[in-house]
């Protein structure tokens, strides 16, 4: 919910938006109404630029060719409601996550379109590719994946079986997501409070041997200054990222 409600208001409060999602609103729901700070809002621009750069490295994926497309721990994300004809969406999330998100997309009055699988899966105790395959899944098809604010929860374990199965399907397949170098705070110490903590941190040369060890080819990785110089350049409202060692990376078997 707080990273629905920062792509929420996203669409209210910057211009131009970095990413455009005109479901994020009725999703969300009620937006707090106190003012966000400076942390707020660099928050607000990290997550609108993780969705925007997972969008337009989806988009690049079906250019050439993908059409199927993997939400990992999807929370509230509405890719799914608002998707390219064609395109298969599986979104994989806890089951209770998602048993919560159907209640909210009803509320809301969103419909889920029949190309679109909800995947209930813990990755730690279960295996991501035979979920997938009971729900459709094509392993012979190349597939694209988001993971977006997932990553920094898991146990390596669950991270590195998680990028292995993706980097098993064939070539044209690829991963964005998000990572820390070190805990974001005061981010970390609410998630921490909140039972969640973060609890997995790469350094970018670490992360790469890793992906490079697993089998990807091509890898993009972006700090906050490559976030900044791609999203932020230019504008007039000083939305950017800052004040974490915080990445994007993308990743193609
Ligand atoms: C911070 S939210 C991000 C949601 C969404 N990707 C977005 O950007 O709006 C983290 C998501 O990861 C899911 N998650 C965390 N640990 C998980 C696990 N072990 N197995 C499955 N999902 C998990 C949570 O249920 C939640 O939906």
């Amino acid at each position: 919910m707080g990273v629905a409600r920062r792509r929420a208001m996203h669409q209210i409060l910057d211009r131009p938006k970095v990413f455009d999602d005109p479901l994020a609103l009725r999703i969300a729901g009620e937006l707090p109404e106190r003012p966000e700070g400076v942390f707020g809002k660099n928050l607000r621009a990290f997550v609108a630029a993780r969705s925007r750069f997972a969008e337009d490295h989806l988009a690049l994926a079906i250019s050439r060719g993908v059409r199927q497309y993997v939400v990992l721990g999807a929370g509230l994300d509405t890719y799914a409601y608002r998707s390219a004809p064609g395109v298969r969406v599986f979104e994989v999330d806890h089951r209770a996550t998602q048993e919560w998100k159907r209640e909210r997309l009803r509320d809301a009055g969103i419909a889920i379109p029949s190309s679109m699988r909800f995947v209930p899966v813990d990755f730690e105790r279960q295996r991501l590719g035979e979920e997938l395959v009971k729900a459709g899944f094509e392993q012979e098809q190349p597939a694209f994946f988001s993971w977006l604010g997932v990553i920094m929860y898991v146990t390596l374990d669950a991270a590195a079986g998680t990028l292995r199965f993706i980097a098993s399907l064939g070539p044209g397949s690829g991963v964005v997501f998000d990572y820390a170098s070190e805990a974001w705070e005061p981010l970390a110490r609410r998630v921490a409070r909140a039972g969640e903590p973060f609890r997995l941190f790469f350094e970018p040369a670490e992360l790469a041997r890793l992906l490079v060890g697993l089998g990807f080819g091509e890898l993009e990785n972006l700090d906050c200054d490559g976030i900044n110089a791609r999203y932020f350049s230019g504008r007039e409202d000083g939305l950017c990222v800052a004040g974490g060692r915080a990445y994007l990376i993308a990743a193609w078997v």
